[in-house]
């Protein structure tokens, strides 16, 4: 039994994050090689550590680590946790295998379980722990998640002493595909208890096929090559493998590409849902037809546009008319969550003036249900899409000149490559679509390129490759 252990390790600012919280399921996502393994053997001896003693004066935990594959868990899983803490592990090589971890006071289990073992799975429901590490969560089922949550808690048991410090569970990744379980609880439901890590990317991408340094990457000097890890792993690599792995951002399973490559996930998306700036105007696009959409935004006065909120029609339903959207869904929502505010421009798809049935432009029932609202100056694709990119692109103090908040779930995924020119049937090269693909995304994405419009003032627009100025009329007041 070793008397002591010297840990060499120094936490990157992202685990420290991770170790201080206390919270019953974490997780940690990131680039390859950014120590998230690492960090996770380091939090299960912290906590081991930190364990109050039983009335024998041992801190006794026991944890189990879960991976997809019996040759992965091996080869790495296990592997990590030997290079880093061996010289106080003894392994027994039973199915499954199992580690006493002795040093000073401490007594430790670790129980090496893959899935793709079902008498490990068997074993896991039977267990009662301390904690759960899962290693690359991405690749386990949310029910090995939601199992594991059931066994933690139980270990030490409080006959001989105060029962466990801490109990939860644990996970590291690299990133999933954004229709992936992790992704939904880290994006969008945020569940009580629950708390999602983040990296940086290792590099940052300044064009396509240009990458550079990201200052702010974790676990550099960790790398006899520094940046050079990640650097020489690009050539002959797919964008989406290089998204994923070296960008550390969510991946997406469309196969086409997507319209906004400037889009990038950690810095344009708020770590929280965006409150409303009390006393900033509002700016609103609209998208029509039988799946229309609203997009809110405010301007801030250092000129970043915040897009705070989404109102999206389902596409799977039998859709909705411009006027049962905006007065039963928009107008009463406008009003319960931004009551007092001021609309100071609302700007929707121009082909909107086209009249119905009755005569009326989508502009004429907008007004009728007191949401007057103007054409936007072009529905030139590029224009379009230009005045969105301009506001990515633009930097104000370090903070992007476009801040999106995580609850526009739709404009979110869309910006994530659901909103994407779709891949053709051609052999050889990938060849891409000339317009974007019309889906559940790209519709209010229309509506926010609207918005952005509208937010970009007298724009310069090109048509037909001549430069127009388009004036912004005096703003339609609305409260
Ligand atoms: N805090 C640290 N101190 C020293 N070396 C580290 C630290 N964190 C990670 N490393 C080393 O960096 C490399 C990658 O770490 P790892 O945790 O396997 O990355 P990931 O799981 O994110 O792919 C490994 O060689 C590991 O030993
Ligand atoms: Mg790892």
């Amino acid at each position: 039994m070793a008397d002591d252990i010297s840990i060499r390790y120094a936490a990157s600012k992202t685990l420290g994050a991770f170790h201080a919280s206390d919270k019953f399921v974490r997780g940690v996502m990131g680039p390859i090689g950014s120590g998230k393994s690492v960090g996770c053997c380091a939090e299960i001896i912290w906590r081991a550590m930190r364990q109050e003693p039983d009335e024998d004066g041992i801190r006794r935990s026991r944890w189990a680590a879960i991976r997809n594959t019996y040759p992965e868990l091996k080869t790495t899983t296990l592997r990590t946790w030997m290079d880093w803490y061996g010289h106080a592990t003894t392994l027994r090589m039973d199915q499954p295998i199992t580690a006493t971890v002795r040093f000073g006071d401490v007594e430790l289990e670790l129980i090496f379980l893959s899935v793709d073992r079902p008498e490990h799975i068997k074993k896991l429901l039977s267990l009662d722990l301390t904690g759960v590490w899962i290693n690359e969560a991405r690749e386990i089922r949310k029910t090995t998640l939601d199992a594991a949550g059931g066994r933690v808690g139980r270990y030490p048991s409080m006959i001989n002493g105060p029962g466990p410090t801490w109990s939860g569970v644990i996970m590291d990744t690299n990133p999933p595909g954004d229709d992936h379980w992790w992704y939904k609880l880290a994006e969008e439901e945020r569940p009580e208890g629950y708390q999602f890590f983040r990296q940086p990317s290792a590099l940052l991408k300044v064009r396509p096929g240009v990458y550079i340094p990201n200052p702010a990457a974790e676990n550099v000097k960790h790398h006899k090559l520094g940046y050079e890890y990640w650097m020489r792993q690009l050539p002959g690599k797919r964008e989406e493998w290089i998204k994923v792995y070296i960008l550390g951002q969510y991946g997406t399973v469309l196969d086409g590409k997507a319209v906004y490559p400037e889009y990038r996930d950690e810095y344009h998306c708020a770590g929280d849902i965006l409150e409303p700036l009390r006393g900033v105007g509002l700016i609103l696009g609209w998208d029509y037809g039988r799946t229309p959409s609203c997009i809110v935004g405010q301007m801030t006065a250092r000129g970043q546009l915040r897009c705070i909120d989404e109102f999206v029609v389902d596409a799977t339903g039998e859709g909705m008319g411009i006027r049962t959207f905006t007065r039963d869904i928009v107008k009463p929502a406008l009003s319960a969550k931004y009551n007092g505010m001021t609309v100071l421009q609302s700007w929707g798809d121009p082909s909107g003036i086209a009249r119905d049935g009755n005569d009326l432009s989508m502009f004429d029932i907008q007004a009728q249900e007191g949401i007057p609202t103007e054409p936007a100056p072009t529905n030139d694709p590029i224009s379009r899409q230009d005045a969105v990119i301009k506001f990515l692109k633009t930097s104000i103090d370090g903070e992007p000149g476009f801040l999106l908040s995580p609850k526009c779930v739709f404009i979110r995924k869309g910006f994530l490559g659901g909103y994407q020119y779709a891949k053709m049937n051609v052999s050889g090269d990938d060849r891409y679509a000339p317009a974007p693909a019309k889906n559940k995304f790209s519709h209010p994405h229309d509506a926010l390129q609207h918005m952005c419009q509208a937010a970009s003032g007298g724009i310069t627009v090109a048509i037909n490759s001549q430069k127009r100025e388009v004036k912004v009329k005096p703003s339609t007041g609305w409260t």
